[in-house]
């Protein structure tokens, strides 16, 4: 029987944090013996069309991936543009999660995006059962859910939209009207109060996501947000236990301010418990949370794991700091988060990673960066830059991962784009980088992409695109720095 993913289709894009160089990365720091993502066995339960799949198949062709969603169109759809592509190693089937077969076998990686929160509670305890079934006995899981307290008023504003709209059957025009009752809602206002702030802020998030989540992530029939704990606890009951959150540094109270920071000491003996505190205090809405079996031996985060991980950053330095490695200087990183520093070592591998960004750098360079710069006769640079690196990876400074694509940062004579971007430049604007990342490409980015398959130079390029050579340099070296090219 078609369901309202049917009728009203969920376009998936690639999900960054759901890919398994994430779940493997956090594996590694909390000592699981983690499969190398080249060859590893992935499934994503609920997979939609394969958006989130079909890039991670197409760049990791060693590996098998299984997509499974009741919704019988979108797999249709997934699987065309799956055989468009040629990937043998892809397996979308359109299956309710509860028929999984026994012998489906074990999956190093399982995903399960935006699931848990939306289907009825039976469908939450196989989802769960399937997890504990299907895991290998290293493998992780993560499964995304809505979360308390931050979900408190996304339900007061659905409660009232489901109110507003009950007897309208069709979708669109029950998406049209939700929308209508914000506005509204938002003109109503007409004081300074804590609702009116809820109200503008929800009518501005809302203005930027389009009617088929709003269909699917609000107004569905089944909404069921949780507290963390809960869900911890509902894992356990499934032999399953958490081990981490995607965002590793929303595990730690970096970004608070101090005097919460210390009053929050008392539950670093009580992770899980410092972790629902910080729920409370951000106010968070969303998890997306990573599990293993409870038998997996799970170690507490060690320097040493830094070894065999690759990290990024966009560093920028205010440029009245350039050249001064020994002043105090500011640097920024990711998402914003600064550091304010004096020591030549730590300035000096921020700004290379700043230099190769958006590209993975390996520990091993990173060291070779360091030792001209380490001057601390008690500790050796690598074990200082491994201290380095695991803290500002928890304070969500950097990235850090397993695996690092082929990307080019300098385009050559041939300069060639990833095919799975390059395909699906010719249906969307949006396509997914080497990262994994959905990229939003401008009108020119996007006449030239598709012509960048290696076997055009500059003058072939300008006689199938008209771009003169000068503007294709700019235009890829803006491609090349939303990793997009293949070195
Ligand atoms: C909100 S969408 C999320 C899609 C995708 N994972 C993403 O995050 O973009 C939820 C998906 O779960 C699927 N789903 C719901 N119940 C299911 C079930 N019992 N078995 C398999 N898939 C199910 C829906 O068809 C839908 O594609």
């Amino acid at each position: 029987m078609p369901t309202l993913y049917d009728t009203v289709p969920y376009p998936t894009l690639p999900s960054p944090t759901t890919h398994p160089d994430t779940l493997a990365t956090l594996g590694r720091l909390f000592g699981l013996a983690v499969a190398p993502l080249e060859r590893c066995r992935v499934l994503e339960v609920g997979c939609g069309d394969g958006g989130n799949l079909i890039p991670m198949a197409h760049d990791l062709p060693g590996s098998a991936f299984v997509g499974i969603d009741l919704a019988e169109r979108p797999i249709a759809h997934g699987r065309d543009r799956a055989a468009a592509l040629g990937l043998r190693n892809l397996d979308l089937r359109a299956l309710d999660l509860r028929q999984m077969p026994a012998d489906a076998g074990a999956f190093d990686y399982i995903i399960a995006h935006g699931v848990y929160a939306w289907v009825p509670a039976d469908v939450q305890e196989a989802l769960l059962a399937l997890i504990r079934r299907h895991l290998a006995p290293h493998g992780l899981a993560l499964v995304s859910y809505a979360l308390y307290p931050g979900a408190h008023l996304f339900r007061m504003l659905r409660e009232m939209m489901l109110f507003h709209i009950r007897g309208i059957e069709d979708p669109r025009h029950r998406a049209a009207q939700a929308r209508a009752l914000l506005h509204l809602l938002h003109d109503a206002q007409t004081e300074d109060t804590a609702y009116a702030h809820v109200i503008a802020e929800k009518l501005h998030r809302f203005s930027t996501v389009p009617d088929e989540y709003l269909t699917h992530d609000i107004l569905n029939e089944h909404y069921a947000p949780c507290t963390f704990l809960d869900f911890v606890e509902h894992a356990r009951a499934h032999d399953l236990r958490y081990l981490a959150d995607a965002d590793y540094f929303s595990m730690h109270p970096g970004g608070l301010p101090g005097a919460v920071r210390t009053h929050l000491q008392a539950l670093e003996e009580t992770p899980l418990l410092l972790e629902q505190y910080l729920d409370f205090m951000r106010g968070r809405s969303f998890r997306r949370s990573l599990l293993c079996h409870a038998e997996a031996a799970v170690q507490t985060p060690h320097p040493a794991a830094m070894d065999a991980l690759y990290f990024a950053a966009p560093v920028e330095t205010p440029s009245a700091d350039a050249g001064t490695p020994a002043a105090v200087a500011t640097l920024r990183g990711l998402r914003g988060h600064s550091i304010q520093t004096g020591h030549a070592l730590t300035q000096a591998v921020a700004r290379h990673l700043g230099d190769q960004w958006p590209r993975r750098v390996p520990f091993g360079e990173l060291l070779d960066v360091a030792r001209p710069h380490h001057d601390d006769a008690g500790t050796s640079a690598d074990a200082l830059l491994r201290v380095l690196l695991l803290g500002l990876y928890r304070d969500g400074f950097l990235q850090a991962h397993t695996y690092a694509p082929p990307l080019t940062l300098t385009p050559g004579d041939r300069p060639e784009a990833s095919r799975v971007a390059r395909h699906a430049a010719e249906a969307s604007a949006v396509v997914p980088n080497l990262h994994h990342q959905p990229v939003t490409l401008g009108e020119d980015d996007r006449d030239l992409l598709p012509y960048l398959d290696g076997t055009r130079d500059r003058a072939a390029l300008e006689a199938a695109t008209g771009f003169t050579p000068d503007e294709q340099d700019a235009l890829l070296a803006r491609l090349a720095r939303q990793a997009l090219l293949l070195a």
